[in-house]
């Protein structure tokens, strides 16, 4: 089965499945815990209705729009994810290039394998930051500061991940970075032989947002123990405020669920808020983002861009959220199962779906532009 025979997120997950070594598909794949939150997050879409309208003449659909000021082609964007080179040789870079052949935002994770300058270079789509919160206030400074010079549209510091979720089929597997060649490594070589001939024939694992910075060279390092030795747990709501000041432009919080802290984002100047529990990956028993959504726009929906991710596999998911109040939806398994399969190519046909799944159902919902999309378009169960 190939590329061509990829019709939705299953299709894609079952050939990365096929393609990774075990560790980094579950990697990709798993929550935290009993991944009760995983599973809400794709159920929580399915508990409600739509409720369309007909003969209203729908010919063509607008796709667009605008969102923390910049005008996308497509209300989906490609969330930041870490470790890409990982997946497929090509990593963020395809990514970068399939996002912006779709006109439409990207993010470069603070653990990304490729630099955020190279992608800035190279694409006038925005690209969006994903940020952690540092100990060291200097590193988190000259990182901004970085950022700043190579002309990222969007800062997103991620706030729901100031220690690391109890991932246990990570545990479970032994899954570090950079791949350990261990003899549990080698069978997993041994075992996936295409994957294995292109990461070792690939330009060698990066974190360039972090090795011009820290020194990684100190051998593998987990997901685990960046959280828990390099993030500063005791950030604070001040602590962003000053670097909402010091980035000066376009600021989001990627993980907010209530309301009271979507009103303290306001408050601090930010300009977006992705209601996000981090795919499952963090907080299991977390509200899905959807269920939480029609709350946190009521709350500030004309002062700040709701944005929402997690779980989303389907055009009508979007068409969902965005009937709700969201500005725009982010995806992150649902390009990183594509981009395992086929690199550029697969996550190109991965966006293509989701754009034609989205106009599709645009059109028999009766409605011609995503600003016709509204509540009386949805009934919950
Ligand atoms: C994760 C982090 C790195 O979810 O964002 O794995």
């Amino acid at each position: 089965m190939g590329l061509r025979h990829c019709h939705d997120f299953e299709d894609f997950r079952r050939l990365a499945k096929r393609r990774l070594p075990g560790p980094i598909f579950d990697y990709i794949d798993g929550g935290a815990d009993d991944e009760a939150t995983l599973r809400r997050n794709t159920a929580s879409f399915e508990a409600c209705d739509l409720v369309p309208n007909v003969l209203r003449g729908v010919e063509t659909v607008d796709l667009s729009v605008t969102v923390m000021g910049r005008k996308l082609a497509m209300p989906v964007y490609c969330s930041p994810t870490a470790l890409q080179r990982l997946f497929h040789h090509d990593g963020e870079r395809a990514v970068g290039a399939a996002a912006a052949s779709y006109g439409t935002l990207f993010g470069v994770s603070s653990l990304g394998t490729v630099s955020l300058e190279e992608l800035r270079r190279k694409h006038s789509t925005p690209q969006a930051y994903q940020f952690y919160f540092h100990r060291d206030r200097a590193l988190n400074r000259s990182m901004m500061q970085r950022a700043k010079e190579a002309d990222v549209d969007v800062m997103m510091l991620t706030v729901d991940s100031i220690t690391g979720g109890n991932r246990e089929r990570d545990l479970r597997t032994g899954f570090s970075i950079p791949f350990r060649l261990t003899p549990a490594g080698m069978l997993q070589f041994a075992l996936k032989p295409a994957w294995a001939i292109n990461y070792l024939t690939h330009e060698r694992f990066r974190l360039p947002q972090l090795d011009q910075h820290v020194d990684m060279g100190g051998g593998t390092l987990s997901i685990q123990r960046y959280f828990t030795e390099m993030l500063d747990p005791a950030m604070s709501w001040d602590d962003v405020a000053k670097m909402v000041e010091f980035w000066d432009g376009q600021f989001c919080l990627k993980g907010i669920m209530s309301v009271a802290d979507a009103r303290r984002a306001v408050e601090i100047g930010c300009t977006g808020i992705i209601l996000s529990n981090h795919g499952g990956r963090q907080l299991d028993g977390s509200r899905a983002a959807f269920d939480q959504l029609a709350e946190i726009v009521d709350a500030v929906g004309d002062r700040i861009d709701v944005m929402i991710d997690g779980g989303v596999h389907r055009g009508t998911h979007v068409l969902k959220a965005l009937s709700l109040g969201a500005k725009a939806v982010g995806v992150g398994r649902y390009y990183l199962f594509p981009l395992a399969v086929a690199g550029q190519a697969g996550v190109e046909r991965a966006l293509g779906l989701m754009r034609s799944e989205i106009e599709r159902a645009m059109k028999l919902m009766g409605c011609s532009s995503i600003a016709q999309l509204s509540r009386a378009n949805l009934r919950f169960r």
